[in-house]
């Protein structure tokens, strides 16, 4: 009895902090609901709290690029520099899509993102960092920074069939042709180094200047399977002038340039 006696004396002033400790699950329970009834949802909540961990040094607290690493210089092969901002989520222009040009992304297209990084861009992969109850939520608080996806019907991806014979020399070959016809070198170069007649003059829908992708420097953004190359030129990457080939060339021959694309990135810029 005088242990209990003792202990109370001891911690008396800590006796409202237990009281609020028992009380706790009921109060925060009771804070939860009021709050989902002004429509903030707890996993918004966690979303905030992830991205200001790990996303917001980048991409600002607002949501518009402007955090305190908002640009990263990188050395290209050719000793050109390269400027990569993060990216402002306010105008809700997205490059990696699975959906077609001018719609918004999947939700998956999103999470692939934060889950994989992007090539080339510093932006870093979250998988080994993240939960996925995480990086769903976190996806949610970066929709709520447009407004798009309150306006605008979600579109559906577009479907990818992979055809037999896209590693073959003869799809490469045709592929190569269809890079000519369809003017790829304008901005990609005749030899796939991103020194086409256009590159110099490109500026994205954020008003900053950016470069053809350069085929010798390694991995693609989007990441590098025939899939996904596909899908960057069928889909364009909004935003960056890199236009989207829907209805031409056709189908076939966006496989061939598919071909014709991975081979430029083995040629590593060496004519054949
Ligand atoms: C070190 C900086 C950095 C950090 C940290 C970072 N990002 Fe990024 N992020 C970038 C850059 C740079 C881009 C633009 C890349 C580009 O366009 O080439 C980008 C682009 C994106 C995109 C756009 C993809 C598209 O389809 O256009 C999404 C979504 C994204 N980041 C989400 C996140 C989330 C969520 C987090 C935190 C969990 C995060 N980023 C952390 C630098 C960062
Ligand atoms: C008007 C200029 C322009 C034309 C024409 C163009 N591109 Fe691009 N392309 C770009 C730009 C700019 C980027 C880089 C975007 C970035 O880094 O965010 C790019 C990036 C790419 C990428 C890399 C995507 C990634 O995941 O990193 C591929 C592959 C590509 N283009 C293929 C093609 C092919 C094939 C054609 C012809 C059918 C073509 N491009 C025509 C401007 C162009």
């Amino acid at each position: 009895m005088r242990k209990v006696k003792g202990f109370f004396k001891k911690y008396r002033g800590m006796m409202p902090v237990f009281f609020l400790m028992l009380l706790s699950p009921a109060l925060m329970a009771t804070l939860q609901k009021t709050k989902d009834a002004y429509g903030l949802t707890h996993e918004i909540d966690t979303g905030k709290k992830v991205y200001q961990e790990r996303c917001l040094i980048c991409h600002g607290v607002e949501g518009n690029g402007k955090g305190p690493v908002d640009v990263v210089r990188r050395a290209e092969k050719t000793g050109r520099i390269i400027e990569i901002y993060s990216r402002d989520f306010t105008v809700g222009v997205f490059k990696f899509r699975s959906t077609p040009t001018g719609c918004l992304p999947t939700d998956d297209d999103i999470l692939g993102t934060i889950a994989d990084g992007i090539e080339r861009s510093f932006m870093p992969s979250h998988k080994e960092v993240l939960s996925s109850e995480e990086r769903e939520a976190v996806k949610e608080y970066i929709k709520a920074f447009s407004f798009r996806w309150e306006e605008e019907d979600p579109c559906d991806a577009i479907t990818v069939k992979k055809p037999e014979g896209v590693d073959s020399p003869a799809f490469a070959e045709k592929g190569k042709m269809v890079y000519k016809e369809m003017k790829c070198w304008e901005c990609h170069g005749y030899q796939g180094v991103g020194d086409g007649p256009k590159a110099d003059d490109l500026k994205d829908d954020w008003g900053k200047q950016i470069r053809p992708f350069d085929f010798t420097t390694g991995a693609l953004k989007r990441g590098s399977s025939p899939e996904n190359v596909y899908i960057t030129f069928t889909t364009g990457l909004d935003g960056t002038g890199m236009p989207a080939y829907e209805d031409s060339p056709s189908e076939e021959d966006r496989w061939h340039l598919v071909a014709y694309t991975l081979k430029l990135m083995k040629l590593k810029g060496r004519a054949e």
